[in-house]
């Protein structure tokens, strides 16, 4: 078995990982040194389908996947799936479940999913109006790819009017949501069709400070797997089946994973986003507790044979990234690091954001490192995890001391 992992970052490596995990022999195009461990790269653009499919055939890969987001919403997976390719991943239309928060927010009522109401602006007077109507409505998304950088969490109607001038300028489109509160939770599942297994769930810490504080970011570490209230299949057949459902009855199967962003609220779990990929830093976490590798899933969804039974953790796992000295903002690059060999000895690392240089690795990205700590107990994977961070050093290194604490509690 030959797979092809497309992207370059921490959650390409973390599949790669589980993929290897399984025998496969693995490439990764672009894919990155750091993964040399797992992967081997493979120069070329991920977003260019016949690049992708002339390495697919001089490789003699049986089983490409995609990591990014962009590579879907692009039809990369349709495009080599046409070309006979077995590729885990959407098709164009699947993909805009992420990339049109509008669709997606159509689709979730359609198949009657519990979500945060909201309301769809197309200028800044429907922005007034649904204020004056809805003030708590303060939650802003644009209706796009936006790179993490799309959703405004207002604390007020005025904060949320600010965001939308800005939004709108922006992105053409708007949407106003009711804002949530509650533990957030990430509900992955790989599909083909209607049939679909659950990963465990995840948490993802999405601030860049301690105590959820400061801007929005990709992700500064995850947790795996959390407790759902009700349990993750009782969630899933409320927030994952009716949808998959729905789109295999229009003609227009699902095939990939499938990630239910989830505010856990005293109502119930509301989603508040889907995503068609693995999540980031989330994959990095789930992957590592659990013993199998994912590949028999991958594999099988590609060709249409998803196994039936889900895949378990066996451990607790807590990730945390170590960020680039300005990240979010305006990341710094060319730091060198140290120590990485030695916090291997205490946890995985995956790269997200390095290059080799000629004193070694350094910094190449706004993510750096995911350290992944593994353990019997929640307390446990944080210990290691952090015991590997103290080895790495580099300028300007971020991270947040704080991932996993509830969950170690
Ligand atoms: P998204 O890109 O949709 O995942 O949103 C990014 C982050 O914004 C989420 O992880 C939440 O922390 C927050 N968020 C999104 N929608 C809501 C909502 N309706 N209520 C409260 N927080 C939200
Ligand atoms: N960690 C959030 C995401 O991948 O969208």
């Amino acid at each position: 078995m030959r797979a092809l992992v497309l992207g370059k970052g921490g959650r390409e490596h973390a599949l790669a990982w589980s993929l290897r995990l399984g025998g496969a022999e693995v490439f990764a195009l672009p894919g990155s040194d750091g993964m040399r461990d797992v992967a081997e790269p493979v120069a070329g653009d991920p977003g260019d389908a016949a690049q992708v499919l002339a390495a697919v055939r001089r490789l003699s890969i049986d089983l490409v996947v995609p990591g990014p987001e962009e590579l879907l919403v692009k039809g990369v997976a349709e495009d080599l799936r046409a070309q006979g390719a077995a590729v885990f991943g959407p098709d164009r239309l699947g993909a805009q479940l992420e990339s049109s928060k509008a669709y997606a927010k159509t689709l979730l009522r359609a198949a009657g999913i519990e979500t945060a109401a909201a309301s769809l602006c197309r200028d800044y007077g429907e922005v007034e109006q649904t204020l004056a109507m809805h003030p708590t409505r303060t939650v802003v998304k644009a209706d796009g790819l936006a790179a993490g950088k799309g959703v405004i969490v207002a604390d007020d109607a005025a904060g949320a009017r600010r965001a939308a001038r800005r939004l709108l300028h922006q992105y053409g489109t708007v949407l106003l949501e009711e804002r949530l509160r509650g533990p957030e939770a990430s509900l992955i599942a790989l599909c083909a069709g209607e049939d679909f297994v659950l990963l465990p769930p995840a948490q993802d810490h999405k601030r860049l400070l301690r105590g959820d504080q400061g801007p929005n970011t990709g992700g500064m570490g995850a947790v795996c797997p959390v407790p759902l209230p009700l349990g993750a299949e009782e969630i899933a057949e409320r927030t994952i089946a009716p949808l998959l459902r729905l789109l295999a009855q229009r003609g227009t199967p699902y095939q990939g994973a499938l990630y239910a962003g989830l505010i856990l609220t005293p109502q119930g779990a509301m989603v508040i986003e889907y995503n068609v990929r693995f999540g980031d830093p989330e994959a990095q976490a789930i992957l590592p507790a659990m013993r199998e590798s994912l590949l028999p899933w991958l594999y099988g969804a590609a060709r249409g044979e998803l196994p039936r039974s889900s895949p378990l953790a066996d451990v607790a796992t807590a990730c945390v990234v170590m960020a680039a000295e300005g990240y979010p903002e305006d990341p710094q690059t060319g730091a060198v690091i140290t120590g990485i060999a030695a916090a291997a000895e205490e946890a995985l690392v995956f790269h997200a954001g390095t290059r080799l240089g000629p004193q070694g690795y350094e910094t190449a990205g706004g993510r750096v490192l995911c350290l992944v700590g593994r353990g019997d107990d929640p307390a446990a994977a944080r210990a290691a995890a952090y015991s590997a961070v103290s080895r790495v050093q580099f300028a300007g290194a971020q991270w947040r001391d704080d991932i996993g604490i509830a969950a170690a509690r």
